[in-house]
This record gives C-alpha cells, structure tokens and sequence, in this order.
C-alpha cells in the first residue's frame, strides 16, 4: 500500500488546526516526491495524510475514497497520469505511448459518475498525442504534463471563487441554507463549490447558519462538511437525512446548495444520493435549491440524466459502520452512490461561467458556445 505520511492527530489539536485562508484546507498537493492526500476516510477525528508515489497509488486513494468529490477525483488522476509519466522507463514518447493509455484507462476505471474525471482524462490526452506525435522529448513532455495537472488544480480554486461570487448573491441576507453530501474545499481543490458559495455568501456579511445533511451511507456532511465549516467558523447543524423535510416545513431552511457529479445536456443533475429528495422537498416547500459545479461537471455529450452513469458502492458502506455490523446477516442491500435528479427540480445551476435557468438545454448550449 501507500506510505502514510503523517501520524494522525488527535481530534482535540484537529479542531484547533488554523488554515491560512478560508476554505484552504489541503485536499491535494503536489510535492517533490509525489502528491500528497488528506485521508478523508478518516476525518474528522484524524488528519492525517497520504502519499502517492505512482499512479496506481492514485488510482487506490480514488477508489477508497481517500479523496473523493468530482473536482478533486479529476485533478487527482491528472497527478497520477503526471506521476505515471515521470515514473516510467520508457526512453522515449514513442515507447511510452501504450503505456501511457494504460495509465489512463486505470485512472478512468476507478469511479464511473462523476465526468470530471474522464475530463480531466481527456485532457490529458489531447495534450499528450500532440505531442508524441511530433518527436518531442519524452522529459519535455513529462514536465508538461505535471505543468498541466498543475493548471487544473488552479483553475479549479479560481472556478470555485467565481463561483462563490455568483452563487453567494443568490443567497438570502440571512436564514438556513441546507447542504447534501460535501461540495466543498475536501471535494474541489479548495474553497468548494456548493460551500465556496455558502464561504461567499458569508464573506460577503449574509447571515447564514448551514444545515448539514449527515448523507448516509459514507456520511460526507456529518463528517467531512462539519469539519471543514467548523474550521472557518461557519454556523453549522448536522442533521439526519431523515429531517429536512421536517425543517423545511418549520421554516428553517431559506434556500438549498448542492454540488454535482455530472450535469447533462438539459440539466439533469447526479449529485450525491439522497439528493432527489432534497430537491422534491425544496420544491414542495418553495425553496430554491440551487446546483453549483464548474463547468467541468457540465456534459454536454450526455442528452439526460437517463444516460449517467451511476455508481454502485460496497454493500459494506451499508452493513456496517466504523466496523460494526448494523444489519442481519444475509438481508437485501443496495448502494448506489448518486442520483438524479431531474432538471425541473433546479432552481438555477452556479457555475464559473455565469448562473444559468431552465430551459437548461438552451442556456448550457449558449453558455458553451458563448465561452466555450
Ligand atoms: O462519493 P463522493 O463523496 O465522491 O460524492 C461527492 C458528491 O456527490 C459531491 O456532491 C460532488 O462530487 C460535488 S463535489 C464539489
């Protein structure tokens, strides 16, 4: 396995960890001998980090969910391509082609949802075949593909800021904003896209008090949203999946912000499972619940949420929890990771672009060729 690189800490000196800027906890980082992994699975009661050598360490971390969240899983395998590529004993561009598509194709097995992934795949690619096909030198390649892993990762913070911008007007001045699963700095690499609106919101003077949904099985909000909203003094409930409903209905939630895994050509959004829920009960309720992704989330190639691709987990994630059996044995199980849910449902999708309305399949192909 990978090398853990730091002891873990107890939760008392977690809590008191001070990042330098709001939302800037270290989800991913590139270093000298590899990229470096907050370990997710165990927050919040350890930080503690994990180092990935080569590429198939990469592809472990995303299928473990070490790190998990559609940016970070994107970035994430552009390191591992870059890591593959500076690791190899190829000695030329020729010689690693085949293993360079290797390296790509077990990357893009690890998680089939979130498109991000195969995005950043992509993208990877486009600039490797160029390449390779001009008689570049293998190391000149090799520094351009990390340069270009490197420039994802910082157009996905600057994404996530712009869209904190847009998305935090959108905001009301004060009241409840409930969030499923964890869009934030833990998923993107930093600030967050449904928190880096909520982070904005609260940058910009709103009154805003978060109503975390605990989002069983893998428990993202409880665990990983609590954490990182609590480390920047955002007022934060967690509350079981079970309760929105309820609190909708006592008027304590004035808007809901989620992330996204996939957005498909007319709007249709997987996200998190148990998002469809939240979004029926937001509607029932007249509540905005707002979808906010960078534009690397959008896929323009997939006609409706009928053709996403969804995840199905470990019974495991079900059965048990913190290595406790909570089920009988031999009962039934399903586990499917995400939703969809349909583009009626969303109020407005948030992304660095600009805040787009229904109808979705207009307004995304515009945005496309506007900026695109
Ligand atoms: O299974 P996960 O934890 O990777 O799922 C994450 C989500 O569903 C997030 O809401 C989504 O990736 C958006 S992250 C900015």
């Amino acid at each position: 396995m990978w090398f853990r690189s730091s002891a873990g800490r107890s939760a008392a000196r977690l809590f008191a960890t001070i990042y330098t800027k709001s939302g800037m906890v270290p989800t991913l980082s590139w270093t000298e001998d590899g990229v470096r992994f907050i370990d997710q699975t165990k927050l919040p009661l350890e930080e503690s980090y994990v180092l990935a050598t080569t590429y198939e360490q990469v592809a472990k971390i995303i299928v473990t969910m070490v790190v998990r969240g559609a940016p970070a899983i994107g970035v994430s395998a552009a390191y591992g391509i870059a890591l593959g590529a500076l690791k190899t004993k190829a000695e030329s561009a020729q010689e690693f082609a085949p293993e360079f598509e290797k390296i790509c194709a077990r990357l893009a097995g690890t998680r089939p949802t979130a498109v991000n992934l195969f995005w950043a795949i992509d993208r990877m690619k486009a600039l490797f075949a160029p390449l390779a096909g001009s008689g570049t030198p293998l190391d000149e390649i090799k520094h351009r593909l990390l340069a270009e892993a490197h420039a994802m990762y910082e157009e996905d913070i600057a994404a996530c800021r712009t869209m904190g911008a847009f998305g935090g007007a959108l905001l009301p001045k004060e009241g409840g904003v409930l969030t499923h699963c964890n869009a934030g700095a833990l998923a993107t690499c930093g600030y967050g896209t449904a928190l880096g609106v909520i982070r904005a919101a609260v940058e910009q003077g709103k009154q805003i008090h978060v109503y975390a949904d605990e989002t069983r099985p893998f428990l993202q909000g409880a665990r990983l949203t609590a954490w990182e909203l609590m480390a920047d003094g955002i007022a934060t409930t967690v509350i079981c999946d079970n309760m929105a409903a309820s609190l909708m209905r006592a008027g304590k939630i004035q808007a809901v912000v989620v992330g996204a895994d996939r957005i498909a050509a007319n709007g249709d959004t997987a996200n998190k499972i148990g998002t469809y829920n939240v979004a029926i009960l937001a509607k029932e309720h007249g509540i905005p619940f707002y979808v906010a992704a960078p534009w690397s989330t959008i896929d323009l190639a997939t006609p409706t949420g009928d053709a996403i691709p969804i995840e199905e987990r470990p019974q495991v994630e079900v059965t048990h929890h913190a290595g406790k059996q909570l089920t009988p044995n031999g009962v039934g199980i399903c586990n499917p990771a995400f939703d969809v849910t349909p583009a009626k449902y969303v109020t407005a999708i948030i992304t660095e672009r600009g805040v787009l309305r229904a109808p979705y399949t207009d307004s995304l192909r515009e945005m496309e060729l506007v900026a695109g």
